[in-house]
């Protein structure tokens, strides 16, 4: 039986019913392939409900404020993935008449997209016969065929394209694909029963005891170490209370969400530096002498390539500082919930 002919066998009586599968809306595969990403299926569930029932469409999505899609985005993580694609949003309202782009190398245009995701929604969506590769796909691939190059590298893609290419379904590649992945998911896993799947007359991995060391993957860098002495500057003016907030730029973790001001060292502070590093970073920027703040305990947060070591400081004000620094903005206590932060910041808000 031909590979594919295989594949579709097993694919029918163990393909996974996913929110986005059987449909042709690219706008909606689109959405799940960026979600899916960096995000297990089990928790990208319910992120693509929300994110498709607050931006429906592609015009909606241009339309909003970003924001307002940062904070559909809220505890997801790799937040430049939603800033990319409302900026592809708006480029394909504004420079593809709204119409979303229909071949391989119009969709891999698009920011933030691809040749993986590129891959899915053309077949996806437009029934192109262009084979995805992702984690799974290269799992099973590799141990199929006993290929020992270093996945995620550009090489590896070619290699596995090209390989992916001579065994895809061309009649029905969002079939082939979608049964790949799963295939990859359910039954050729990392520990993997090689007793009941149906490749393993094939298998070269299986037939020269490789398949728990294949695939190869490329040397991880380990997570360097950043300490963050968050200020969280508050004050009460009549009934109401109000606190100091800024959004973060530039080109680093976080971008576009919002946080209290920073100051940010480069090794861990013990109490008595940090005590001096705020009485003297308050009166710099703040103009309040002699502040009143207690300090928390240390916070870590686990990023991919990052491990935040984060304390909070809490200052009490009598009155509204005389003078705000630039890009630190009062808001009220009340409207925190309304804007995007990132989760560390949540789970501080959430303790208190
Ligand atoms: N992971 C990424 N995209 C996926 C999809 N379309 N189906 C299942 N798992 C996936």
């Amino acid at each position: 039986m031909a590979f594919s002919d295989k594949l579709e066998h097993w694919f029918n009586d163990n393909g996974r019913t996913l929110p986005w599968r059987g449909i042709d809306d690219p706008y909606r595969i689109w959405v799940s392939e960026i979600i899916l990403q960096q995000t297990r299926i089990e928790q990208g569930w319910d992120y693509y409900h929300r994110f498709v029932a607050a931006f429906p469409t592609v015009s909606s999505l241009a339309k909003a404020t970003e924001e307002q899609v940062l904070k559909v985005w809220q505890g997801l993580g790799y937040y430049s993935r939603a800033r990319n694609m409302h900026a592809a949003a708006q480029y394909i309202m504004h420079e593809c008449q709204g119409h979303f782009p229909q071949s391989y190398s119009e969709i891999l245009k698009l920011k933030g997209v691809g040749r993986y995701t590129a891959a899915a929604i053309a077949s996806f969506a437009f029934k192109l016969p262009y084979p995805v590769i992702d984690g799974n796909v290269y799992r099973f691939i590799s141990r199929l065929r006993g290929i020992s190059t270093p996945i995620g590298t550009t090489t590896a893609y070619n290699e596995f394209e090209r390989v992916l290419s001579t065994l895809i379904d061309t009649l029905h590649p969002d079939r082939f694909n979608a049964a790949m992945m799963d295939f990859g998911a359910l039954q050729c896993k990392p520990q993997p029963d090689c007793t009941a799947c149906p490749f393993s007359d094939e298998c070269v991995a299986l037939q020269t005891m490789r398949v728990d060391l294949l695939p190869i993957k490329a040397a991880k860098q380990r997570p360097t170490d950043r300490w963050f002495y968050y200020l969280d500057i508050r004050w009460t003016t009549g009934d109401t209370r109000f606190m100091t907030i800024r959004q973060r730029t530039g080109d680093d973790i976080w971008k576009g969400l919002f946080e209290f001001d920073l100051l940010e060292a480069e090794h861990r502070l013990d109490d008595n530096e940090l005590r001096e590093a705020v009485v003297s970073y308050i009166s710099a920027r703040y103009h309040v002498a002699n502040p009143v703040f207690s300090v928390g305990k240390e916070l870590t947060h686990q990023l991919t390539h990052r491990t935040i070591h984060a304390r909070f400081v809490s200052v009490e004000l009598a009155q509204p500082p005389d003078v705000m620094p630039q890009g630190i903005e009062a808001i009220e206590c009340a409207k925190i919930n309304n804007i995007p932060i990132p989760k560390l910041i949540d789970r501080y808000l959430h303790q208190l």
